[in-house]
């Protein structure tokens, strides 16, 4: 079967997978780190079809998605097999969705081929910017966190930003993990548009400390 066919019927298995999911893993976040895998493929080389294909299943294989990785593993195998995919671009394909949500512990596939890079920083960005702020928001108020609380700032006379450094409410999030991704990222494409997104969020961060104090 052609790339293009395979890359539709994935997309369809996809949206069936992601459906009912408000963990901010829903289909449009995989579509938008399709996207974006497609983005810095265009820049970086790496096999596109590899790309595109982990990047669409890279969610299925997710501890936190789904409570049998190897049976989606092997769900995907097959999936690919049936279509006439090599078992040597199939293996490829499973390695650079393992990759992407390497974090030491458990999983111990580690980003070693250009394809890894590309859906891992795709993955990546997705967090970062006006989406990744949104994203935030539905994570945290799914858990139902705290958007942000100044009151201890006040009583040990930290500033709010020192503040939320220390604690675990939505901003801190910010502080916690998305400042840093930029830092993380492997392909120069990836880094170019994390430093966009990056000065976004410093900005929104800027203009919601001068709102919460009523001083703009
Ligand atoms: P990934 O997409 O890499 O699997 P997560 O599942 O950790 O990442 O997070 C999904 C989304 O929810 C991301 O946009 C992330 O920034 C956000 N998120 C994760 N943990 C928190 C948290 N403690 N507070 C607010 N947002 C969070
Ligand atoms: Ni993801």
């Amino acid at each position: 079967m052609d790339h293009h066919s395979i890359i539709e019927e994935a997309k369809a298995r996809v949206y069936e997978f992601h459906d009912s999911d408000s963990t901010g893993h829903d289909y449009w976040h995989v579509m938008r780190v399709y996207n974006n895998a497609r983005m810095l493929q265009a820049e970086e080389g790496g096999d596109r079809f590899i790309i595109e294909v982990a990047a669409l299943f890279h969610d299925m294989v997710d501890y936190k998605l789904t409570d049998d990785e190897h049976a989606q593993i092997d769900a995907i195998k097959a999936f690919l097999e049936a279509r006439g995919v090599g078992a040597d671009v199939i293996e490829r394909i499973i390695h650079a969705m393992q990759a992407v949500s390497y974090k030491g512990g458990n999983n111990t596939v580690e980003v070693a081929t250009v394809e890894d890079a590309i859906v891992q920083d795709a993955d990546r960005l997705d967090a970062l910017g006006a989406v990744g702020i949104a994203r935030t928001f539905i994570y945290g108020g799914n858990k139902r966190h705290a958007l942000y609380d100044p009151d201890r700032a006040a009583r040990e006379e930290l500033t709010f930003e020192q503040y939320s450094r220390e604690d675990n409410t939505m901003i801190n999030h910010f502080y916690e993990k998305l400042l840093k991704l930029k830092g993380l990222m492997h392909t120069d494409a990836a880094k170019r548009v994390a430093e966009a997104r990056h000065q976004f969020m410093e900005m929104y961060l800027e203009q919601f400390y001068e709102e919460w104090e009523g001083r703009r």
